[in-house]
């Protein structure tokens, strides 16, 4: 049987802010015991999960229940999941985003696709929310060797791609997250954001990109994304390091060249194109062959596992890969 997203049933008292309690514990018992998911809740409870942000509230979403496999591990608690973070346009450490993105406008938001395609299109936000969304819970393994379990939101970035025709020279797909440094500080200063170029870039290859699991994720944990984890929508590539896991996308370009991306830029011989998560292959400064679990026992502490090539997604995506040797197209 596949288990149901409950985080309701794996937080601990401890983790809940009294302030913050919006459902009476009797209340919520009820809801539980109702069978309700978390999704189901009303938008008002998000108040019992996490703080609030000083933008518009996070909505709940509508979406179909995940039915894959459990990708093995706890949820990682949504505090968790909102508070620790990369997004190098609000700042370098983990606590800065969800400090400083509260600003970032969501609305008015669209997104391109161009590049080589018989025709552009610039679809809104909005209309992209009333697509139907699904539940996947995914593992996330950052290069830096942390991993989470997150219930995303979504689409299949495939479902994107159709609504162009993609000329037969397109090979790559080049992805851009907005550049407005007036709203995003590290894009302002590089004291603030690092010496990351801007705006910040990723790639994929065509038929990574219409790969089943390539998810764009527009909420987490039942409802729309908080500004610190990509909103409005974001890349979701669940068997690669998650900076190939683009935030807050403004543009989509089909392109017949391997796009340039951020990190790789920045330092090539460290980060690559391909960024598989491969236990085999150790970044040059740190090994890859385990990683620290961020789930319900603190932050720090120091449950660590054994990384699985292609993050445990080995069975689904290993066959784009066949022919190529993974250390050299790290
Ligand atoms: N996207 C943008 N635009 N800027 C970033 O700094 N950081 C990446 C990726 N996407 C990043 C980004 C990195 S290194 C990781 S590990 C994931 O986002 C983190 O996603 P999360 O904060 O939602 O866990």
């Amino acid at each position: 049987m596949p288990r149901r997203y409950q985080p309701s049933l794996r937080l601990r008292e401890s983790e809940v802010t009294p302030e913050s309690v919006y459902l009476s514990r009797r209340q919520w018992l009820a809801q539980v015991a109702a069978g309700l998911t978390f999704a189901a809740l009303p938008g008002s409870a998000s108040a019992f999960w996490g703080k609030e942000s000083a933008q518009a509230p996070r909505r709940p979403l509508k979406f179909s229940p995940y039915q894959g496999p459990w990708p093995g591990g706890e949820l990682t608690p949504e505090d968790k999941v909102t508070s620790y973070n990369n997004f190098y346009e609000f700042g370098t450490a983990k606590d800065d985003p969800a400090a400083n993105a509260q600003g970032l406008r969501t609305r008015p938001w669209t997104l391109t696709i161009d590049g080589l395609v018989e025709k552009p299109v610039t679809l809104d936000i909005d209309s992209l929310l009333g697509w139907p969304l699904e539940e996947r819970i995914y593992r996330l393994r950052c290069v830096e060797a942390w991993s989470m379990v997150i219930p995303w939101l979504g689409f299949p970035l495939a479902r994107l791609l159709d609504q162009v025709k993609i000329l037969g020279s397109a090979r790559y797909l080049a992805f851009e997250t907005l550049h407005d440094p007036e709203q995003m500080p590290g894009q302002r200063s590089a004291l603030v954001g690092g010496s990351l170029p801007w705006p910040y870039v990723e790639g994929l290859r065509l038929d990574e990109a219409r790969h089943p699991l390539a998810l764009i994720a527009v909420g987490l944990y039942g409802r729309t994304l908080p500004p610190q984890n990509g909103a409005p929508l974001r890349l979701v590539v669940p068997w690669k390091y998650g900076f190939k896991s683009i935030k807050s996308i403004v543009r989509l370009t089909l392109t017949d060249r391997q796009p340039p991306t951020t990190w790789n830029l920045l330092a090539p011989h460290e980060y690559g194109f391909y960024a598989n998560v491969n236990p085999a292959v150790d970044h040059p400064r740190w090994s890859q062959a385990s990683e620290r679990f961020i789930g319900n026992d603190g932050l720090f502490g120091m449950k660590r596992e054994a990384t699985a090539l292609f993050n445990g997604y080995a069975t689904e995506v290993a066959q784009l890969y066949q022919g190529q040797d993974l250390r050299v197209d790290y």
